[in-house]
């Protein structure tokens, strides 16, 4: 099972946008995935319609016991197939609160994840996170295989991810004492528009990137561009990938940009022409191999360099 989560210390980068888009996608490619909205603003859980609503969420899901019973209980279905949500129930912020000081705050979501139940019925669990810095940010990148944080080309949002999500992940490096390994970090740019000033940003992104020795931490090739059929998608409730198939002009279709973040996360797909039907792999052994150790900054700047998938 893959656990992704989608972070970064700024707010309205996309990361809701992401995570819904996302794990459609890999949903429609077959593999069985959970949402789990742990924002108190609940947008992740309004952005697609429910087949089924589970009595309870994620307060529960955290907070209450370790089983089945209770971890079944805080599970809706979409009316996609393949697609559950846990959705976000904390309004008044109660989590953060109630564990600020348990010592077990760290693995708030990874005991969770662990339970047979869920490691049985999901492929993939993607985690859409608050835009802030907190307990529960903190636990859900330690629960993660992979962290993936959007940024937007522009200069506050530059600014902070180097700033605020980098330093959030440094003191995950903390968790090691306790045998936490940081999971890699995944950067993405992020709705780019066609700005000389957006372009100029990514560039200093990308050097930026480049010219860090860390083989944990990458850009993604890959561009997601500022276009209407994500904010069209979001209003109809459908995901993106369903939405926009074509797309006339410079940039591909918002359902080849999907596809093709699928298959950068996940590089062993590509050669099995993905295009959103049912093919029963194990998405686990699909992901790029984490050691990353041998990966040196050559070979990082020149995935940086190669191009997308199109
Ligand atoms: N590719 C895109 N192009 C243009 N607009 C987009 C794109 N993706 C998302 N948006 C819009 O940008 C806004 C912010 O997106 P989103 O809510 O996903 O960000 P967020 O990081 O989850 O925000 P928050 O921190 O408030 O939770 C939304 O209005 C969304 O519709
Ligand atoms: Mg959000």
């Amino acid at each position: 099972m893959v656990i992704i989560t989608v972070f970064s210390t700024k707010g309205g980068t996309g990361k809701t946008t992401v995570t819904a888009n996302l794990s459609a996608v890999l949903a429609d490619m077959g593999f069985r995935v959970l949402m789990i909205d742990t924002d108190v603003q609940p947008s992740l859980s309004k952005y697609f319609p429910l087949h089924y609503r589970a009595p309870n969420g994620v307060v529960e899901f955290l907070l209450e016991k370790n089983d089945e019973t209770t971890i079944r209980s805080t599970i809706s279905n979409t009316i996609y197939p393949n697609l559950d949500i846990i959705f976000s129930n904390d309004v008044s912020d109660d989590v953060q609160v109630k564990v600020q000081n348990r010592p077990d705050r760290a693995f708030l979501l990874r005991s969770k994840l662990v339970h047979p139940y869920i490691a049985e019925n999901y492929d993939a669990v993607l985690i859409d996170t608050q835009g802030s810095v907190g307990v529960i940010q903190d636990a859900a990148c330690f629960a993660a295989n992979l962290v993936l944080s959007p940024i937007m080309p522009e200069t506050l949002s530059a600014r902070e991810f180097i700033s605020g999500t980098q330093d959030a992940l440094e003191r995950l490096a903390h968790g090691s004492i306790m045998n936490l390994p940081i999971p890699p970090l995944r950067a993405l740019i992020y709705a780019r528009d066609r700005t000389k000033d957006a372009r100029m940003i990514s560039e200093q992104i990308r050097k930026y990137f480049n010219s860090t020795l860390d083989p944990n931490k990458r850009l993604l090739t890959l561009e997601i561009p500022s276009a209407k059929a994500y904010k069209e998608a979001s209003t109809l409730r459908i995901p993106v990938h369903c939405h926009e198939y074509t797309h006339s002009g410079k940039s591909s279709s918002a359902r080849r940009q999907m596809i093709n973040l699928v298959y950068e996360l996940f590089p062993s797909i590509e050669e099995q022409k993905v295009e959103c039907h049912l093919f029963g792999d194990n998405l686990e052994n699909l992901l790029p191999e984490e050691n990353t150790a041998n990966l040196s900054a050559e070979n990082i700047q020149n995935g940086a360099e190669d191009g997308s998938h199109e």
